[in-house]
């Protein structure tokens, strides 16, 4: 294994590869934050019949996709192969036959190029999302509320690549639990946009749901099985679901969910005293949150959220991101053997 030295990484253009779950992803990143290309494919149209992503028509669409969806990376960068200095690809976690498309086709092509591979854990790829196109200057420690579909976690970033993570999910992530409540009431698949949207036409105090904060020991943990619990139990009541009823479970969920992740985070934040917060992660596109958080934090800490919203859903840019600060931490091994996990600790 060699060791690059890091005094020639400083500037350096990285196509990252994204497939962990329904996106096949590839994008273009100078220096961690410049984005010079960040194309998505999604093949949410073949989940939103099922209610849900199915593992193995996710894998199927990410071999179709990968390589025109690289190619158009690179096109839209208007680079050619000479000036990428590392290819990056996401190995965890996520759905195993999903990663692998991407890791596979990644590790091809760093061999056919000759160039170093950067294995990146997804997580790290939305915390650094907030990094995308940012001008003002990083201050650490940073806390991140990172909130998926498959992930819920509270973290301390106390520098480049330095995680601690202080808090996570006991059962459901919340954009899970908007997935869930989006099925109960018939909205499709994801539930995170069509519930915040239903929620915009609703009364959030038409039903009163709980906000689950946990004892002491959990206070930085979220749990929300008792809260998805409690609109099925609302949802199985009715005796016919109008719009307008729709619409206020929609607004009234929304309203508890979004309580809960701010006063978390608005908790930490005092505890922790970092120099900054962040959101990220696919609800970190929730507008409700976002409002919530900006109230609430005001005061107490500067707020980052990711520049823009497509930085919030899954996607390659933040990969190539995440990928430099790595490089600029830990070196880059010209052979890195990739293992795919659908676990792993950030
Ligand atoms: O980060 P992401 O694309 O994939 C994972 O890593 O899981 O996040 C997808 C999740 C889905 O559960 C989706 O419902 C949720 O993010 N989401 C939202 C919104 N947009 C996406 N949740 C609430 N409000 C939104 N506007
Ligand atoms: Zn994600």
């Amino acid at each position: 294994m060699i060791v690059l030295p890091i005094s020639k990484l400083q500037v350096m253009k990285i196509l990252g590869i994204e497939t962990s779950c329904d996106e096949t992803a590839a994008a273009v990143v100078e220096n961690g934050i410049r984005v010079h290309s960040n194309v998505i494919a999604s093949s949410l149209d073949l989940h939103t019949k099922t209610g849900g992503v199915v593992p193995e028509v996710a894998a199927r669409e990410h071999i179709k996709q990968i390589t025109p969806v690289i190619d158009q990376a690179l096109d839209e960068a208007g680079v050619n192969w000479d000036e990428i200095d590392a290819l990056a690809v996401t190995f965890a976690p996520g759905l195993v036959s999903s990663l692998l498309v991407g890791v596979n086709t990644a590790q091809a092509l760093a061999y056919i190029q000759q160039k170093p591979l950067v294995p990146v854990h997804h997580i790290a790829g939305h915390i650094y999302a907030n990094f995308l196109e940012r001008e003002e200057l990083v201050q650490f420690p940073i806390l991140v509320l990172t909130v998926s579909g498959g992930h819920n976690e509270l973290i301390l970033l106390k520098g480049h690549h330095e995680f601690e993570q202080i808090g996570e999910t006991l059962d459901d992530a919340a954009g899970e639990a908007f997935d869930k409540v989006a099925r109960m009431l018939n909205l499709g698949y994801p539930g995170g946009p069509i519930i915040s949207k239903r929620a915009e036409k609703g009364n959030p105090e038409a039903f009163l749901f709980p906000r689950p904060m946990l004892d002491k020991n959990n206070q930085f943990n979220f749990s929300f099985s008792g809260l998805k619990s409690a609109v099925l139990r609302e949802v199985q009541k009715l005796q016919s679901s109008s719009d307008e009823v729709v619409n206020d479970l929609a607004a009234s969920f929304q309203e508890a969910i979004t309580d809960v992740l701010a006063d978390k985070l608005v908790l930490a934040a005092k505890e922790f005293k970092p120099k900054e917060v962040h959101l990220a992660g696919g609800v970190s596109a929730n507008q409700h949150l976002r409002k919530k958080v900006t109230e609430r934090l005001s005061g107490i800490a500067p707020l980052h959220m990711p520049k823009k919203l497509i930085y919030c859903t899954d996607n390659a840019a933040m990969i190539a991101g995440a990928a430099y600060f790595q490089v600029q931490k830990r070196g880059l091994k010209k052979w890195d053997k990739v293992e795919v996990h659908s676990q792993a600790p950030l």
